[in-house]
């Protein structure tokens, strides 16, 4: 028998029966589970910036558009985005949130006025996709709309009339909103009081912001039975110093302060291509990527020393892969692909953001479409899901489960750059006595068996999995299925334990009856 640690021998007989095998093991914790604790469905968020072909093309082509569209929202993406169950999407942006002006994307189409978006590459914007249009898109996926608001370039008065306007049942701001065509307030839970306030969002220092932020939301009212969910700009990475000076002067005005952690190789220079890759640069990755824990750890223990009752949200509102962009493709716009590479990076933070449920209350990947790790790619009618998208799909019985606590038996990998990693990743959760573990091998070379004792009988136990031939494959125009989500019959019900085979660079999803 494999050697195990003397704390996974004292679980195992402890929670479970042991089993015999050389096999990996992922054992539920079961008896440690807090039944109050819940995977808030929110950590599944998108985010769609004005950036790109990220909402114009991705998301939106307009009512006179020949691609196929209900009210100018593509056919193809709306369904797709419906089937992933998403929670939230994060709107306007990113850096172009703090020079968006509202006003400027209401009224007739044809009447607004045009800008420069500076951020992005210099395109001209001609707002015909604004408030309206992203709220009814909301209405249409389902999802709650979580607004960043413009504190970098705009005023107090702007944005307090915005909320006005989405919100109000009347006042001057309703009669407006009627005027365009909305009769009913919308609901807005989820206000950003700016975006990355420390860098593009105004260049602040925390001390300045945390002043700024306390200003701007005493005037971002509650109307009409609305209760706004206001959220503080925070920090970046490792930038703890942000996160210390706005908690302590101003977390008793906030529900939430977000942070933005992307895989990256760095900001200077070369990130890599996203399809061309070494072994050493996947593993780096999954290093980089699994190092967002002891971050977000940081940052908690932070808002611990000012927020001990844990009242205050974490919201990871960027994250996700960062590459160079498609070759050919404007630098500006953030077009990259997609691989399997990508899906275990997605696997492998939404397992992170699980374990972290008293404190991380919204995740929003960047972005949904056609800009970074992205759930769709679109070419003028064609789209194509992304293996990220099927990690998504993969996960929604875990949206708005409990957590299980796990321990995994496993091994461990040195990764450039000093950092191990252990080649089986896992989640698990229960929702209505029906249990969900899903597991990664991130191991290139090898499968893995695995073992996860179990104390019941496991039925009706059903199995899906992302698998790829190569770590670099990907879906593409022309080829948009060479990774799919399959049905996995590869696990076994034996005696105490539920016994399968990970294929190498696999992510495999199972469910069953307590
Ligand atoms: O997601 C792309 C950009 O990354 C966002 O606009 C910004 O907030 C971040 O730097």
């Amino acid at each position: 028998m494999k050697q195990l640690s003397i704390a996974a021998m004292t679980l195992l007989s402890a929670f479970v029966f042991p089993t015999e095998s050389s096999a990996d093991s992922v054992i539920l914790k079961m008896s440690e589970i807090n039944p109050e604790t819940v995977i808030l469905p929110e950590i599944y968020g998108q985010f769609a910036e004005h950036l790109g072909a990220c909402v114009y093309g991705g998301l939106w082509v307009g009512p006179e558009s020949p691609i196929p569209n209900t009210d100018g929202y593509r056919n193809d993406v709306l369904q797709a985005l419906r089937d992933l169950k998403v929670p939230v999407m994060r709107w306007p942006g990113g850096c172009f949130a703090d020079e968006y002006h509202w006003r400027d994307g209401i009224g007739a189409p044809e009447s607004r006025p045009t800008q420069v978006n500076n951020n992005w590459g210099g395109t001209i914007e001609d707002n015909s996709f604004g408030t309206h249009e992203f709220f009814n898109l909301c209405e249409l996926i389902g999802c709650e709309p979580y607004l960043s608001g413009n504190v970098g370039s705009g005023s107090v008065e702007e944005l307090a009339q915005w909320v006005e306007y989405i919100t109000a049942a009347d006042g001057p701001m309703a009669r407006l909103r009627k005027e365009n065509g909305r009769e009913k307030p919308w609901k807005l839970k989820y206000l950003g009081v700016g975006n990355e306030s420390w860098g593009c969002g105004g260049n602040f220092t925390p001390e300045y912001y945390a002043d700024v932020y306390r200003r701007y939301q005493t005037y971002c009212r509650n109307f009409s039975g609305n209760k706004l969910y206001k959220i503080a700009s925070g920090a970046s990475d490792y930038d703890y110093k942000w996160t210390d000076v706005v908690m302590k002067k101003a977390h008793s005005h906030m529900n939430g302060i977000s942070l933005h952690y992307y895989t990256v190789s760095g900001w200077v220079g070369s990130k890599g291509a996203a399809t061309v890759f070494t072994p050493d640069d996947y593993y780096w990755t999954m290093g980089k990527c699994l190092e967002i824990e002891p971050v977000i750890e940081k940052h908690i223990s932070i808002m611990d020393k000012y927020d001990a009752k844990k009242r205050v949200g974490l919201l990871v509102d960027e994250w996700g892969t960062w590459w160079d962009v498609e070759p050919g493709t404007n630098p500006g716009h953030l077009y990259q692909q997609n691989t399997m590479r990508d899906a275990m990076v997605a696997a492998l933070s939404l397992n992170v953001f699980q374990r972290h449920t008293d404190r991380v209350k919204m995740a929003n990947i960047a972005q949904v479409a056609n800009v970074l790790q992205s759930m769709v790619l679109t070419r003028g009618d064609q789209m194509v899901l992304t293996p990220t998208y099927y990690v998504f799909k993969m996960y929604i019985p875990h949206q708005g489960a409990t957590p299980i606590p796990l321990d995994v038996v496993t091994t461990v990998k040195d990764v450039r750059g000093d950092r191990k990693i252990d080649m089986l990743q896992a989640t698990a959760s229960r929702k209505d006595g029906r249990i969900t573990v899903s597991l990664a091998n991130l191991d290139l070379d090898n499968d893995m068996e695995v073992d996860v004792p179990i104390e019941g009988k496991a039925r009706n136990l059903e199995g899906s999995i992302i698998s790829a031939k190569s770590i670099d494959d990907y879906n593409d125009f022309g080829e948009p299925e060479k990774i799919t989500l399959k049905p996995f019959a590869g696990a076994k019900v034996a005696k105490n334990a539920i016994k399968l085979t990970i294929p190498s660079k696999s992510i495999v999803t199972l469910t069953f009856d307590e």
